[in-house]
């Protein structure tokens, strides 16, 4: 019997190791159809999911319900499985170099549980060669097994964008590549078990790691032209949201936006290619050019903010800011490499004094990762400048009397990242990317 049978039949157990963003909502997916083990290092992540909380605060807990699955921080545990797929993170360290880590440890994890016809399967986002030329030798060295003989191994990247509520795990296309083809269409016919939007088979496996790399790079670099032009245009002293929305009227204009690109996927991903291409002898001009750009846009804002607040002739030591929204998108509670912390970073350089709110972050996970304390709620009366950085929807109705309010004086300037507001102020001084 093959192992999508066996998992069918629940005589064969999937073991999902990192149970985050990616790895929690994919197990229990899975865990509606056949047996799963949840394995995850953290044993605080565990606990929590064991009582049916996603520590992600993506899920609710009815998502835990019906699903045949158990949570685990014993990596014994997987010795149970012989399905496993691999959702750890895929982070870059502080010189923006691929930090494997995580990917190779989990490998570890998995290679000492390892048994003859095994699948091993990668959905952790790598550049192409990464499963076959980095991960496979540690499945190998562990479990004395040979790959493509002994046992299997496949990747599928995961597409997922967190805090989407119309794109998820079952509509979203997913692409799935073997080390064979007929491990290929094992794996295929696993993810079609949960996969309503159907399943794309790849050339190969470097094939897969390749498209979901060049997915975010191709986001990366688009939304890179758009800041470049937003600082173009802010010299010509035109908005950008209003030249955008001219040039959008043409058919096969691109619609993207400027913006602070964080995050670990789009802010990220990108250095996964450029570290590959440099180990292959090429310098990527264009994808290295785009990262630049884009990261340095937290900082560009944080200047531009400081120079309105000099235009209106106060003295920038005793000034004051809020900073509303800290994540790094729009109604997430991931603080992860967000750029806001740079808008922040470049203020407080400047000895301004900066506070910051956001309804989604947890207050301990900033103070943590930034030494940052949120504050619960803005000081009414206080502020020269308020920077609107991230679109939650709780900001969504703010008008400009709800601004006003915020300021110290009628001098207030409102910093609009996103260009929410551009139509609807009047008196204060405004501006936006
Ligand atoms: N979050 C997204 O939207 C998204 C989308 C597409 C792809 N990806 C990719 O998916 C991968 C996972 O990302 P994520 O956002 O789910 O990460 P995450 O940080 O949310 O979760 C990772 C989990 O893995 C656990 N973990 C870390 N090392 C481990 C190990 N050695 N063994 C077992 N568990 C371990 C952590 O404790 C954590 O619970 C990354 O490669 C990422 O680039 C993420």
């Amino acid at each position: 019997m093959m192992i999508y049978e066996k998992l069918r039949k629940k005589e064969a157990t999937m073991a999902v190791v990192g149970l985050g963003y990616v790895g929690l909502p994919i197990a229990l997916e899975f865990a509606r159809s056949i047996k799963v083990i949840g394995f995850d290092i953290n044993p605080k992540r565990v606990a929590q999911m064991q009582q049916n909380i996603d520590p992600s605060n993506e899920l609710s807990s009815s998502a835990f319900d019906g699903c045949d699955i158990t949570f685990t921080a014993n990596p014994d545990d997987l010795k149970k499985a012989q399905f496993f797929v691999i959702a750890v993170p895929t982070p870059i360290n502080a010189s923006n170099q691929p930090d494997l880590g995580p990917v190779l440890s989990a490998s570890r994890s998995v290679g000492q549980a390892l048994k003859k016809g095994d699948y091993v399967i990668y959905e952790s986002t790598v550049y192409p060669g990464c499963t076959e030329d980095d991960c496979a030798p540690v499945l190998e060295e562990l479990s004395g097994l040979k790959t493509g003989v002994d046992f299997k191994i496949g990747y599928s990247p995961e597409r997922i964008n967190p805090g989407d509520k119309e794109h998820t795990i079952r509509t979203i296309v997913k692409v799935v590549a073997g080390c064979d083809d007929e491990s290929r269409e094992e794996i295929a016919k696993v993810y079609e078990v949960v996969i309503d939007a159907g399943v794309h088979r790849a050339a190969s496996i470097k094939t897969a790691e390749a498209s979901k790399i060049i997915e975010n790079t191709q986001r990366d670099v688009n939304i890179a032209l758009i800041n470049e032009l937003s600082i173009i245009l802010n010299r010509v002293g035109i908005n950008t949201y209003d030249v955008l929305e001219c040039a959008r009227t043409k058919w096969n204009f691109l619609n993207f936006t400027p913006g602070l690109v964080g995050g670990h996927c789009i802010g990220v991903d990108p250095y996964y290619l450029t570290h590959k291409a440099r180990k292959l002898g090429y310098h990527a001009r264009v994808i290295n050019s785009g990262r630049y750009v884009n990261d340095s846009m937290g900082f560009y804002v944080g200047k531009q903010t400081v120079k309105r607040i000099l235009e209106q002739g106060k003295n920038i030591l005793d000034a004051r800011v809020l900073v509303m929204g800290a994540t790094f998108k729009e109604n997430v509670s991931d603080i992860r490499n967000s750029k806001v912390i740079d808008v922040i970073r470049e203020l407080t350089s400047f000895s301004m004094h900066v506070d910051v709110i956001d309804p989604h972050a947890e207050p301990e996970e900033v103070k943590h990762e930034y030494d940052i304390d949120l504050l619960p709620a803005p000081k009414m009366g206080s502020y020269d400048a308020v920077i609107v950085a991230v679109n939650h929807k709780e900001y969504m109705n703010y008008t400009e009397n709800d601004f006003k309010a915020l300021m110290c004086d009628d001098k207030g300037v409102l910093v609009d990242i996103k260009g929410l507001f551009r139509n609807d102020i009047k008196d204060l001084v405004y501006w936006s990317l």
